[in-house]
């Protein structure tokens, strides 16, 4: 019975989470890279409320999360570059505040670990209740610095909690001394060993690069995330709404067991695709003359995946879409294939932006490739990782990076040229991995050229035989 328990109990996670010595391993390097006599603090994210006594999903902090695993809220972190020595005289040089059990919590919003848990399962021996967080003797005015981020004052109290996430933030200014927040009055001066900037760096500098264990995470991110794009290229037709798109999408991410979506799914019609974070994605009945921009990333243990397709509804790019999306195509190709260690986000910008300026000059819709313009308003890369921008310190392109390629050209109405390309939108994302010397495309499973993706779109998609009741009820 027990046996029988047991097993049901390992059934009930996936088992390509990070592991811990994943983890212990980046609280190792970060404490390498403090500098000397320094403490380094990281705190859980704050809990959203959506509505009344509904909360949005909890997603833990990235930084939290790559250095322990934890995915509840209320809880603080303190890395120490030197050993420090407990009461009891034992040396110790990391200690963790998490938020205990509690069997009442515990029935309405889920499994907690314990401070126990956390002992066991994540492997971080000094670990405490978040309640003892208050008293526990630090002086923390003995380190020559006290790295961490400034605090945004946007998390809400519970009263009753002494150690909710208001009350470890609370006691952690009092105890290093720091009243001060951006845009806030201070009261007193911050003590001069408060250090806000120092952990960016090292955070950046750690997360720009993947391990092969986020590697792994990240290729199946990617995958799924192409999959999803290649099942709505089956289904695609005229007359689905936006909405049911988006469902086809998440429906793909989470038959892979994803838990959510890395960034809200943006997934926008002819001119809804010249908004870059459309997501409302509202229009009913999307028509045969349209494309349809479709940038979806599935978070796959924390890691997500960042990739846009542009087709056209009706499954044939019409001239002028074809005109444009070649362009588009032509500019990350070539930026991809310049891809390689060495080479910054700078170089790889320039050389997309030139051809989509002379490919926009040529077809005569801005005067020569030097006019200024809006058509391509956004950047062209992004690291991706726990974040979909993810953390880095801007270096040039090195090993085991992954970043974005996404050049765009958005064509609103109104736009000064000829009506003809008014309200094309056209953006192709994907997502590549910086080899020892190159590159490798890792979001290549869902079609990128015109003759890829209209002969994907001629293929039968299950779905063409999945039909529902109507909605009864008025207009
Ligand atoms: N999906 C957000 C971006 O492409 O950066
Ligand atoms: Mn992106
Ligand atoms: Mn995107």
């Amino acid at each position: 019975m027990l046996l029988g328990f047991s097993f049901l109990h390992s059934q009930e996670m996936p088992d390509d989470f990070l592991k811990p010595d994943f983890h212990k391993s980046r609280r190792d390097l970060v404490r390498e890279k403090m500098p000397a006599n320094s403490v380094a603090a990281f705190f859980a994210s704050p809990i959203r409320n959506r509505s009344n006594d509904v909360d949005f999903v909890f997603h833990q902090d990235p930084d939290l999360y790559y250095l322990t695993g934890y995915r509840e809220p209320h809880a603080v972190l303190l890395l120490f570059k030197e050993n420090q020595k407990d009461a009891d005289g034992n040396d110790y040089n990391e200690i963790f505040f998490v938020q205990p059990r509690n069997f009442g919590a515990e029935m309405w919003t889920g499994r907690r670990l314990g401070h126990k848990g956390v002992q066991e399962k994540l492997e971080i021996l000094n670990t405490f209740n978040n309640s003892l967080f208050k008293d526990y003797d630090l002086d923390f005015s003995k380190f020559d610095k006290v790295l961490f981020y400034d605090f945004k004052n946007d998390v809400r109290d519970n009263p009753r909690d002494e150690g909710d996430l208001f009350s470890l933030i609370s006691q952690f200014k009092q105890k290093v001394g720091y009243q001060s927040n951006s845009g806030e009055l201070t009261t007193e001066q911050p003590r001069n060993n408060i250090d806000l900037r120092t952990l960016h760096n090292i955070m950046g500098s750690l997360r720009e690069i993947k391990t092969p264990e986020e590697i792994d995470l990240l290729r199946k991110a990617v995958f799924i995330s192409t999959v999803g794009q290649v099942e709505v290229m089956k289904a695609m037709k005229p007359g689905l709404s936006e909405r049911e798109i988006q469902g086809i999408h998440e429906f793909v991410f989470k038959k892979y067991q994803s838990e959510y979506e890395g960034y809200p799914s943006i997934v926008g019609a002819g001119h809804n695709g010249c908004i870059l974070h459309y997501i409302e994605n509202y229009k009913p009945k999307i028509e045969s003359d349209e494309m349809m921009l479709m940038d979806l990333g599935a978070e796959y243990h924390g890691y997500t995946a960042d990739i846009t397709r542009t087709i056209p509804v009706d499954g044939e790019f019409s001239e002028e879409e074809k005109a444009i999306y070649n362009i588009v195509y032509n500019a990350q190709q070539t930026a991809m294939e310049m891809t390689k260690p060495g080479v910054t986000f700078a170089e790889l910008t320039k050389v997309a932006r030139d051809i989509v300026n002379q490919g926009l000059a040529d077809l005569g819709i801005i005067p020569n490739k030097d006019a200024r313009h809006l058509y391509f308003p956004h950047g062209l890369s992004h690291h991706i990782g726990l974040d979909v921008h993810d953390k880095n310190v801007r270096s040039p392109l090195a090993e085991n990076m992954v970043f974005t390629i996404e050049p765009g050209i958005y064509i609103p109405e109104n736009s000064d040229c000829d009506e003809k390309w008014w309200g094309i939108a056209v953006r192709i994302e994907d997502d590549i991995l910086v080899t020892k010397d190159g590159y490798e495309l890792l979001s290549g499973f869902a079609p990128r050229t015109v003759e890829e993706i209209e002969a994907m779109m001629k293929k039968k998609s299950p779905l063409d035989a999945f039909t529902l009741p109507k909605l009864k009820g008025g207009k």
